[in-house]
């Protein structure tokens, strides 16, 4: 049966060295106070892990050298047996397997893509890219096939014959994402894949692996100690500190919530502007006015709210474009019974939901009027007054140790996704003109 979660862990431990037990009873009992476990001979790499991983998603798992990420990744394939705890994969727990069905799990499930990317030297691209089927038995054309397809999707089919050492550092890391696509498996552990390439091309990976995930829709589990990088892939990030897992959430609740100052002070250097999305600094619109309603309730919202449009939404609350005041006006006069015709789309820009921070400066400095921020089903989920943007961005550079990365909007009173917005917001943005100071 398909369950949610492909990958879940409970009470994971990973002690290195002789007094594991003891140490594990110290563990157990000191309530994350490790400094006990001075004086034993072992390091506790991993301490109580608990976690899921959905199906579909990439979790990055993420923390400085040393904080026990690869011990943590090599625990989810059986690599390396925990201490204490279980490890579930597809809802069975792989820490009772015995070796041969160990080694089936990682052929038919789980591959795994390494740091240094493990080619071998002597053998073509499209062997190394197939070396995986090769040891899992499988008929040289059919292995030879798979592999041509998977090199192709990083585009590398080209190179197929080539050796790897006449490939550049991002082309042999593809080569090992193409081995690992080779195998097939829905579920792929990366440790640190990419952290050996250069800036530039090592966003080319990264946007390679992001493209080819929108397609794939693989389970990853991504480790890296590139905070930037752990943002930019990670649909849930991890945070290890010192073997705990210290807090999981997205990019977006880690920076705007981090649950403790160590995590602060990780997410202090993040261009938060490109993390940030319209959701987190959207505010309730002033006016928002049904289609069908009729001029004259345009008119009295606009007269009420005091503002220079309404947003004006049809059937399922999808939004349809703004009425201003003049056009109300002129409906009223002209006797129209509903909106329809008046709507115009050209007088507030309009943005997704997901849209980064950094990309709405452009539509909010050309929209006369807030910018309506639309949910994935084209629902009006908020708007964004430039003063609003304005202010987000001062929050958003003051010092991140604050833990008030943003401004109060949304989520203090979750809009609930089938609700209309309501006029609740009591500053007035009179003319869509800039009006003021940033908080
Ligand atoms: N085989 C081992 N025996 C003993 N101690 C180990 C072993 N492997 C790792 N450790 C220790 O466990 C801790 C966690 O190591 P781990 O390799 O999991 O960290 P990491 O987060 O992957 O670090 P890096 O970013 O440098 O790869 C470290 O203190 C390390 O020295
Ligand atoms: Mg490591």
């Amino acid at each position: 049966m398909e369950t949610v979660s492909a990958l879940r862990v409970n009470s994971l431990y990973k002690v290195y060295g002789n007094r594991a037990d003891k140490a594990m009873e110290i563990l157990r009992n000191s309530a994350g106070r490790d400094e006990k476990l001075a004086g034993l001979p072992v390091t506790a790499a991993v301490v109580d892990a608990n976690f899921e991983v959905r199906r579909g998603e990439i979790f990055v798992v993420m923390g400085l050298s040393g904080s026990g990420k690869s011990t943590l990744i090599r625990m989810l394939n059986g690599l390396l047996p925990p201490t204490h705890g279980t490890v579930e994969v597809d809802g069975v727990d792989i820490t009772t397997l015995k070796p041969a069905a160990l080694r089936k799990l990682r052929r038919e499930k789980i591959s795994m893509v390494f740091q240094h990317f493990a080619l071998q030297p002597h053998r073509s691209v499209l062997d190394n890219a197939s070396y995986a089927l090769e040891v899992a038995g499988m008929p040289r054309a059919e292995r030879r096939e798979r592999a041509l397809q998977a090199l192709r999707m990083v585009g590398l089919d080209h190179c197929a014959d080539k050796l790897p050492q006449e490939l550049s550092g991002g082309m042999r890391q593809r080569v090992g994402l193409a081995r690992a696509l080779a195998a097939g498996t829905d579920i792929m552990l990366m440790d640190e894949a990419f952290s050996a390439l250069d800036p530039l091309i090592r966003r080319e990976v990264q946007d390679q692996l992001l493209e080819l995930q929108a397609e794939l829709g693989k389970t990853i589990v991504f480790i890296t100690h590139d905070l930037n990088e752990a943002m930019r892939l990670g649909d849930r990030i991890a945070v290890m500190r010192a073997g705990r897992i210290v807090q999981i959430g997205t990019a977006e609740e880690i920076l705007t919530d981090p649950s403790n100052d160590y995590v602060a002070q990780f997410v202090a250097d993040v261009d938060r502007t490109r993390i940030l999305t319209a959701s987190a600094v959207m505010e309730r619109p002033l006016g928002v006015v049904d289609v069908n309603s009729g001029p004259r309730v345009a008119a009295r919202v606009l007269r009420e709210t005091q503002t220079s449009a309404v947003y004006i939404t049809g059937r399922d609350k999808r939004y349809l474009g703004t009425v201003t005041a003049d056009d109300a006006t002129r409906a009223v006069r002209d006797g129209l019974t509903n909106l329809q015709e008046i709507v115009s789309t050209g007088y507030a820009r309009k943005v997704d939901d997901t849209t980064p921070v950094a990309d709405i400066f452009a539509p909010c400095a050309e929209s006369p009027a807030p910018v309506a921020v639309v949910d994935a089903a084209g629902r009006l989920a908020g708007v964004i007054p430039r003063v609003t943007l304005l202010s987000a961005l001062g929050s958003i550079s003051a010092d991140a140790s604050e833990h008030t990365a943003t401004p109060e909007p949304a989520d203090t009173t979750p809009t609930g996704s089938d609700t209309a917005p309501v006029p609740v917001q009591v500053v007035a943005e009179p003319s869509g003109r800039l009006t003021g100071e940033p908080a």
